[in-house]
């Protein structure tokens, strides 16, 4: 009766279709979100996107109403479409579970549209079929009660986002409901281009529908960072310069730019990954206690840090890129070897920097940040460094190594997440003699189930129209502010960087620099 009533034949209404309608406006008119993701056919859309759409509906966190469409230029039917994304999908609470009937479901909700980026015509065609999927079981009488909610993710390279936002926001927004964008990284390559490409979004969408994603806030153990200060007693009173020696924000990666060199070298290591993922930890780390857990009050205390900090200095910068070498009869490529990177690149994929906040709870501890590629190990980490004790009855004579000896609280936020402290323990026996050990809260031991992809966490937030984990354009400003300078100088004055080999540690520089701070990098 439904399908009947819908096909416009209300006037023919048995009395139990008038009860059917009944129940409809009851139970159903509600609202729809229909997800759009734009460059469906790249890298992020099928490694991470959609897998995290399907993660969403798997744990029946999406509305009711939800489709999910694919819009790129790329030829591609519906079943095309589902063929493709349904290779990336795995089950969410255990990968041996067979979940092959959700999976069909979800795929059945997933659409595909082919067009220009620039095409106002292409958006609304694709607005056409949003539209019949939105209504698809409302009868025509009820249509109006319906409210269609829109997000687009814009997951194609950044030269595209504002032909995207403009026939979007004139083409395919929503009628009556909320239209949201998701805005991936790079969001400018300096503060003048990054204010530019902020000007030209607000010229089709105000502040609060922008959410500029930093998937490093998606982290699980990023996220807890402030749950771990606020509402420990034992953290929050040593989380300053009287307690804290320095502070340290790690990022390595054992593998390369593979595949990506051509986006990667009209960026380099600091605009990839310290502009954007560590300085947001650094933020978080830092900032005072909000007044409330709102994203108003808690996005307000991150620019107080980042505008505190004082200007970056080369001096204390190093740089870095990766050369190729054989190790075992393996050879590994520079990063010059890669057909995309110019000749002669000197992009740096390694970098690392000490900073400074000026205000009253951090003068003088240095933050210490290392990120690079092609580095011997993969992890994120933030390392704090406790001050020595004073007066320590415990010396050398007990085995100690004093210039080690000091309490470490380790974040791993990736790989096999944890959080230890590194305390000074006697070894059991007669005698006395002290070893470093872990109190360790190591995830996997401690909390069964998966842990979710950062990509999940913050489409859903968006979905919902939570932007805690989303950049405020006046925090993207001071990140700007902060690293602009620094990048030009390094780019006018062509520093050259220091080459390291594949697989290695990285260059020597960053131990100096750390040296000079009396820091050992952890
Ligand atoms: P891709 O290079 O794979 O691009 C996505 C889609 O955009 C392509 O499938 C293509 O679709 C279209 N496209 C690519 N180049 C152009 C072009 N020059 N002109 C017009 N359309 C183009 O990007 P990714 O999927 O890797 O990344 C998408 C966005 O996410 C980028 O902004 C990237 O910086 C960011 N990002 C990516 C990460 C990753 O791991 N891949 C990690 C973090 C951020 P079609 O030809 O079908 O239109
Ligand atoms: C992206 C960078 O933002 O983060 C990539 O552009 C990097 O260069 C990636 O590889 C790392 O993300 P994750 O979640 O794998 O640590």
């Amino acid at each position: 009766p439904l399908k009947k009533l819908k096909d416009g034949l209300l006037s023919t209404t048995s009395s139990e279709d008038s009860r059917e309608l009944a129940n409809f406006s009851i139970n159903e008119k509600g609202s729809t979100v229909s997800i759009t993701v734009v460059g469906a056919s790249g890298d992020l859309a099928k490694k991470k996107i959609f897998p995290a759409l399907f993660a969403l509906y798997y744990e029946d966190c999406l509305p009711k109403h939800f489709t999910v469409f694919g819009y790129a230029r790329s030829k591609m039917t519906d079943v095309e479409l589902r063929d493709m994304v349904s290779r990336t999908l795995t089950c969410r609470i255990d990968k041996r579970e067979n979940c092959s009937e959700k999976m069909d479901q979800f795929l059945k909700r997933c659409f595909y549209h082919s067009g220009q980026y620039d095409s106002e015509e292409n958006f609304k065609e694709l607005a056409k079929k949003m539209k019949e999927q939105e209504f698809e079981d409302v009868p025509l009488l009820m249509q109006d009660g319906r409210i269609s909610n829109r997000l687009f993710y814009l997951s194609v390279p950044p030269n595209i986002f504002i032909d995207v936002v403009k026939c979007a926001s004139t083409s395919a927004s929503s009628a009556n409901g909320w239209t949201r964008v998701i805005v991936e990284k790079p969001f400018g390559r300096d503060f003048e281009s990054s204010a530019a490409l902020t000007r030209s979004l607000k010229e089709y969408l105000v502040e609060d529908q922008i959410f500029r994603i930093d998937h490093y806030l998606g982290k699980e153990l990023v996220e807890n960072l402030s749950v771990l200060r606020f509402s420990n007693l034992i953290f929050e009173p040593l989380w300053s310069r009287q307690y804290i020696r320095n502070v340290q924000f790690i990022f390595s990666e054992d593998f390369g730019t593979e595949g990506r060199g051509g986006y990667f070298d009209n960026y380099g290591i600091i605009r990839d990954i310290m502009q954007n993922h560590l300085l947001q930890m650094l933020a978080l780390f830092a900032m005072e206690t909000p007044v409330t857990l709102e994203a108003e009050d808690i996005r307000n205390e991150k620019v107080k840090v980042l505008r505190s900090m004082k200007p970056l200095q080369l001096e204390n910068m190093v740089i870095g890129q990766y050369k190729g070498h054989t190790k075992g009869g393996v050879t590994y490529p520079a990063y010059t070897d890669d057909k995309t990177v110019p000749k002669g690149s000197l992009t740096p994929t390694f970098a690392a920097t000490a900073l400074f906040i000026n205000n009253a709870r951090w003068d003088g501890v240095p933050f210490l940040m290392k990120a690079g590629k092609a580095l011997h190990t993969k992890r994120a980490e933030i390392r704090v460094q406790f001050r020595h004790v004073p007066g320590n009855l415990y010396n050398r004579s007990f085995g100690t190594d004093l210039d080690r000896a000091t309490n470490e609280l380790v974040i791993r936020v990736q790989p096999d997440e944890a959080i230890y402290l590194k305390i000074n323990n006697k070894v059991p026996g007669l005698g006395m003699r002290l070893d470093r050990s872990n109190l360790n809260l190591h995830y996997a031991a401690r909390y069964k189930n998966e842990i979710p992809d950062a990509y999940e966490r913050l489409l859903l937030d968006a979905i919902e129209g939570e932007r805690r984990l989303f950049i405020r354009s006046d925090e993207l400003d001071a990140a700007w502010s902060l690293f602009t300078p620094l990048l030009k100088e390094i780019e006018e004055k062509k520093i050259i960087p220091e080459y390291y080999p594949y697989g290695s540690r990285g260059p020597v520089g960053a131990h100096y620099l750390a040296a000079r701070y009396n820091v050992r990098w952890g």
